[in-house]
């Protein structure tokens, strides 16, 4: 089959590689049919090559028609359409009867000492093919796959494997109390879609990001924006000016370590070598350079007892944090993977009955998979408009 494979520092390729097959009784071959390109994949476009092996398929976003099924799956069949969680669960461990998906304690990656098995992401996450490919296999199949109905286009349920989950925790793990304020920083797909479900709940939504179009996005759904290249040095004097001079009662970090960006101190020097051409306007280079700068925003922005909820994906070990603000402002951190099964009953009838959301158009891009170089490449620059590219092998 076809497969979109890593091969380097902003290096992927389609390449022909083995099909898939049933290894487990618990496992299913999915034939894709369309497979989302995420901020999360520019991760390991960017920065995260040592923990790939040249070859890896990536992706993590995908759905399609079911082709075979192991023994032990009964709850779907070949010819269903099915979507795929980004991470593989069993469904019946301690920490999925908790929700817990991510932390799946029959997929956890014990051999790094991480959470459930994520597809594409990794040998951190169990180094699991991916699902930028034509077929797909899925291990834990009987928990990790959402059978959606056959008839509306793909864009009405795609999303349910990542971009959706993600927002829908991100907004509840924000805890915007009723009449309240959420900040939005970053409005990619992530930051986005948060703004959507946060305005479709009644909350007061303020966004924050530094590329036009997706500000203007954002805005045309509602949300009052802001552009980072106006408030440099007073983003966080702006929006108290915005909400009383106390701040938002809560908000959501969807930029996280920036694919261009870097974790501080010494490895930021070393990031900021291999990237001169991505970050060469200066405002990027605070932006993108400094993974912690939206975190840091954060601390800042929050109201005294207010709530920050990280969607943005961190990884450095050691990053300082100003503790002594995090205490004195009282303020409580929520964060984590989305656990994907966890909030698909509560985001099913958003999807079905009409479409609130705007999933439909949410797609900037759809390509080929055979295009995924040149996708990889435009989503990584925010070129020609990009702000989500679903790619149909
Ligand atoms: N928690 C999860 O389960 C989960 C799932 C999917 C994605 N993610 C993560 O969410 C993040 C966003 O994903 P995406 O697909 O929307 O990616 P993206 O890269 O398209 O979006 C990030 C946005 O942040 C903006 N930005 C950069 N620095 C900023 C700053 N200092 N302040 C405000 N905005 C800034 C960028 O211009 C960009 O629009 C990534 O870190 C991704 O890995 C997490
Ligand atoms: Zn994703
Ligand atoms: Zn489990």
């Amino acid at each position: 089959m076809r497969a979109v494979t890593w091969h380097g520092r902003r290096d992927v390729r389609v390449d022909n590689v083995d099909d898939p097959t049933i290894i487990e009784p618990t496992d299913a071959i999915v034939r894709i049919t369309s497979t989302g390109l995420c901020g999360s994949d520019l991760h390991l476009y960017e920065v995260m090559g040592p923990f790939l092996s040249e070859g890896d398929i990536l992706g993590h976003e995908p759905m399609g028609i079911v082709e075979e099924v192991g023994s032990a799956i009964t709850h779907i069949a070949p010819g269903d359409r099915v979507v795929v969680p980004f991470q593989m669960s069993c469904g019946h461990c301690f920490m999925c009867d908790q929700g817990l998906n991510t932390q799946c304690e029959t997929t956890q990656v014990h051999e790094y000492d991480k959470g459930a098995a994520l597809f594409g992401y990794t040998k951190l996450y169990g180094q699991v093919p991916g699902g930028q490919a034509e077929f797909l296999r899925v291990p834990q199949a009987q928990n990790t796959t959402i059978k959606v109905p056959h008839g509306p286009p793909d864009d009405r349920f795609v999303y349910l494997s990542d971009v959706l989950p993600t927002a829908w925790q991100g907004v509840a793990y924000a805890g915007i109390p009723e009449g309240g304020t959420v900040v939005v920083l970053g409005l990619g797909p992530i930051g986005d879609m948060a703004s959507r479900i946060a305005l479709h709940q009644g909350r007061r939504v303020i966004g924050v990001d530094l590329v036009p179009e997706r500000l203007a996005r954002v805005r045309g759904r509602g949300a009052e924006v802001l552009d980072l290249r106006d408030h440099e040095d007073d983003l966080g004097d702006a929006i108290r000016e915005m909400t009383a001079g106390r701040g938002p009662d809560s908000v959501i970090d969807a930029v996280g370590m920036e694919a261009h960006g870097s974790p501080g101190g010494k490895l930021a020097h070393l990031l900021v070598a291999l990237t001169p051409d991505k970050i060469a306007d200066p405002l990027m280079q605070r932006a993108g350079t400094d993974r912690l700068n939206a975190l840091y925003s954060a601390i800042d922005i929050v109201r005294r007892g207010g709530t920050i909820s990280i969607s943005g994906v961190y990884g450095g070990e050691t990053a300082p944090l100003p503790l002594f603000t995090l205490f004195d402002k009282q303020i409580q951190v929520h964060m984590g993977q989305a656990n994907v099964k966890r909030w698909v009953d509560e985001i099913m009838p958003l999807l079905t009955d009409g479409d609130p959301l705007g999933v439909e158009q949410f797609a900037t891009h759809k390509v080929p998979l055979e295009k995924a170089a040149e996708a990889y490449d435009t989503f990584q620059k925010k070129a020609d408009g990009a702000i989500k590219i679903l790619m149909q092998p």
